[in-house]
Formats: C-alpha cells, structure tokens, sequence
C-alpha cells in the first residue's frame, strides 16, 4: 500500500535553490504507524540528508513538533492517515525560521522561556539543609501547569506571537509564567 510524503526541504548550503516539497512514496505495510516512523525510513533507506529533530520517540521531550497536514503536532504521537489517495504533507513550525529542512530556530522561544524564571523559588531554607518536601497539597496546584514538554506548537500557531514575537512571550512562556500567580 503506497503512501505519498510531501516534505518541506531547503538546504542552506544551496543557496540557488529555493524551498521545495519533495514526494518519497512509502509502503505502509512495511513501516511503523507515526508520522515519525515514515520519516525515520525515508532518512534511513531513502534520503540520510533529510533533516529533523527528533529524541524520545514518546511525546515527552517535544524535539519532533512540526506541521503535519496543516496542524502543529508532534510526529511521534501523529498516526498516519492511512488514505493512500491522500498525500501527507510535513512542512517546519511555521512563522518560524528555518535552519535546514524541517528543523527551525528556537532560539527565541527558548531564550523567552527562560526570561520568566521557570523555575520554583521559595524563601524558607529546607528542613535540616537537605531537601524541600513538597506536600500533595502544593503538588496539585501545579497540575495543568507542569506537563507542557515545550514542543512550541502553540506558540508557532498563535497569530499575535506571528506579529509581534520580540515582545509577546507567547502563550507557552505564560503557561509557565502563570504558575506564580497560582503559587501566591
Ligand atoms: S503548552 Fe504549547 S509548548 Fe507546551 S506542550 Fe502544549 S503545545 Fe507544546
Ligand atoms: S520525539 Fe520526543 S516528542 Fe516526539
């Protein structure tokens, strides 16, 4: 059963030739059932140079996040749709620029992450000098709040972050930040 991936390519080391989608056909009764799993055989027996980011393989640490027909997602939790008449379009994070392929810089996304001092402070010295003991109490006051793995899908799919993303955190970065005003 073969299957159509149209993927985003630009190679910054060409620069005469501009960003392209290029088609790989793959057999789907002989791949894994992601998105990621697809592009993992295109790199490994079709194209080595294609190039993404890619790390846990289990929608944990959010390196894989590209636009998979039309929508922000991460490839590794992204099942193919299995319409052979349908090709699958893969193209970066968008808004975003690119660095090669489907790989784009997040420096910035990062660099406003870490702006808002993720981190938990506290002004007491812990128990005996060791460690803070957390109750369950103050523990579920973060749910909601901890499980975001900075993948920057919303951020890259938010308009106003589109417009203005030198000063708009975006709505990741205030994800995080919003855990302080829980923490009052
Ligand atoms: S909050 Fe945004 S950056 Fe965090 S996991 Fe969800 S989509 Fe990804
Ligand atoms: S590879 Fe880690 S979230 Fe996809």
């Amino acid at each position: 059963m073969s299957k159509e991936f149209k993927i985003y390519r630009w190679n910054p080391d060409d620069p005469t030739r501009k960003p392209f989608l290029q088609s790989f056909f793959l057999d789907l009764t002989d791949c894994g059932p992601m998105v990621l799993d697809a592009l993992q055989k295109i790199k490994a027996e079709v194209d080595p140079g294609l190039t993404y980011r890619r790390s846990c393989r289990e929608g944990i640490c959010g390196s894989c996040a590209m636009n998979i027909d039309g929508t922000n997602t991460v490839a590794c939790l992204e099942p193919i749709d299995p319409d052979p008449a349908k090709p699958l379009f893969i193209t970066p994070l968008p808004h975003m620029f690119v660095i090669k392929d489907l790989v784009v810089d997040l420096t910035n996304f990062y660099q406003q992450y870490k702006s808002i001092e993720p981190w938990l402070k506290t002004k007491r010295r812990p128990e005996e000098g060791r460690e803070y003991r957390q109750s369950p109490e103050d523990r579920k006051k973060l749910d909601g709040l901890y499980e975001c793995i900075l993948c920057a899908c919303c951020t890259t799919s938010c308009p106003s972050y589109w417009w203005n993303p030198e000063e708009f955190l975006g709505p990741a970065s205030l994800l995080h930040a919003y855990r302080w005003i829980c923490d009052r």
